[in-house]
């Protein structure tokens, strides 16, 4: 304690280097000053109290026995949520609006359009397509890859459209029909000529063969009997399905053995239709899809 201390009315001792009071702690022979709080900081305080007790008032706050008090503006975190789905529907059904107005073909040069088109034909793939062409539409045999730049039925995006709507020998009058003949069981091709043709098929894409001697052969049953539906070149003819032979993509397989048992028992992939099963609008979003996944033309 220094000399010149005295102290306060209240008893306090007041510091004589500051003038002011102290609070009576001491530690380590350290005195605390009873400083006032500064005023900023007071009010900033006191503000903070009002809107707390303001805002308890008008939001949902103290919690009750089953829920809370609802508050005097009525807000409710779920109405929110609701209010901004509706948003969501609202804008959605406006784009949704405008795909089923808009003709086919002038989807994709709106990007705004075709975002919202890839979007919904996106999703509606994954229900209703992707159990047979898989997640990705990357097929597996018997079911085309439609990433693939090669069309059984035509990758326009007008084809596309038809063949989702209708089908491939789906049983829809409107859709595709036509098989490729079962050779081999009818008596048609014998197993050496199916063997000439498959390794003539092989050939037509640069696959290896049995022998030049077999491709030569083959070359004649080929024009004979596959060239009808399949082209003289083997490049096919969507508007029969036939396959294009020349590249190197397959919807059964290129192997010998899978042409001949192709050849010899005959093909004929069922697609279903879609019409009547999915509205409109949704076919138009999946032939969008299908359309821009790469392959489209
Ligand atoms: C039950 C299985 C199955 C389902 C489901 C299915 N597809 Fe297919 N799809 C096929 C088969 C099989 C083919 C090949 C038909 C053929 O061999 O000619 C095909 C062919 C296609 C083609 C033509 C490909 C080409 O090369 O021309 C398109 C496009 C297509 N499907 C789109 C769809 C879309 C879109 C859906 C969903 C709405 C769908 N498919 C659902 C089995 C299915
Ligand atoms: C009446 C028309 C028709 C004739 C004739 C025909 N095909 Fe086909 N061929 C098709 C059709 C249609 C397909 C596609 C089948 C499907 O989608 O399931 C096909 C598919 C194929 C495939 C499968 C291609 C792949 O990607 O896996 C091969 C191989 C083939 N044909 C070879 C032949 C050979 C060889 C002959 C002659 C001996 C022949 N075809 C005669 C219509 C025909």
């Amino acid at each position: 304690m220094s000399t010149n201390d005295t102290h306060d009315a209240a008893g306090h001792e007041i510091d004589g280097h500051t003038g002011v009071s102290t609070t009576g702690h001491v530690w380590d022979g350290i005195k605390e000053l009873n400083n006032p709080l500064p005023r900023w900081w007071l009010w900033t305080f006191y503000i903070t109290i009002v809107w707390a007790i303001g805002y308890a008032f008008a939001y949902p706050s103290i919690p009750l026995l089953n829920g809370a008090t609802t508050g005097f503006l009525g807000w409710h975190s779920r109405t929110a949520v609701v209010e901004s789905m509706d948003d969501l529907q609202v804008s959605r059904g406006a784009l949704m609006q405008k795909l089923a107005n808009t003709p086919l073909d002038q989807i994709e040069s709106q990007p705004e359009l075709l975002a919202f088109a890839r979007a919904a034909g996106s999703a509606a793939f994954a229900n209703n397509c992707a159990p047979c062409h898989g997640s990705g539409a990357q097929g597996s045999p018997g079911y085309p890859n439609l990433n693939a730049n090669r069309w059984l039925w035509g990758g326009k995006l007008d084809q596309i459209y038809q063949t989702i709507a209708h089908g491939a020998r789906s049983g829809d009058d409107k859709g595709h029909q036509g098989e490729m003949p079962a050779f081999g069981k009818t008596g048609l091709l014998t197993a050496p000529q199916i063997e000439q043709v498959s390794n003539y098929v092989r050939s037509l894409s640069g696959l290896k063969t049995e022998s030049p001697a077999e491709v030569t052969a083959g070359a004649k049953v080929f024009a004979d009997n596959c060239a009808p539906c399949h082209g003289a070149n083997g490049k096919g003819n969507i508007s029969m399905g036939s396959a294009n032979l020349t590249t190197k993509v397959w919807l059964y397989g290129s192997d010998l053995t899978t042409i001949e048992n192709g050849v010899n028992n005959g093909h004929g992939g069922v697609m279903p239709y879609w019409e009547g099963r999915l509205d409109p609008t949704t076919i138009k979003a999946l032939a969008v899809y299908v359309h821009t996944l790469g392959g489209g033309q």
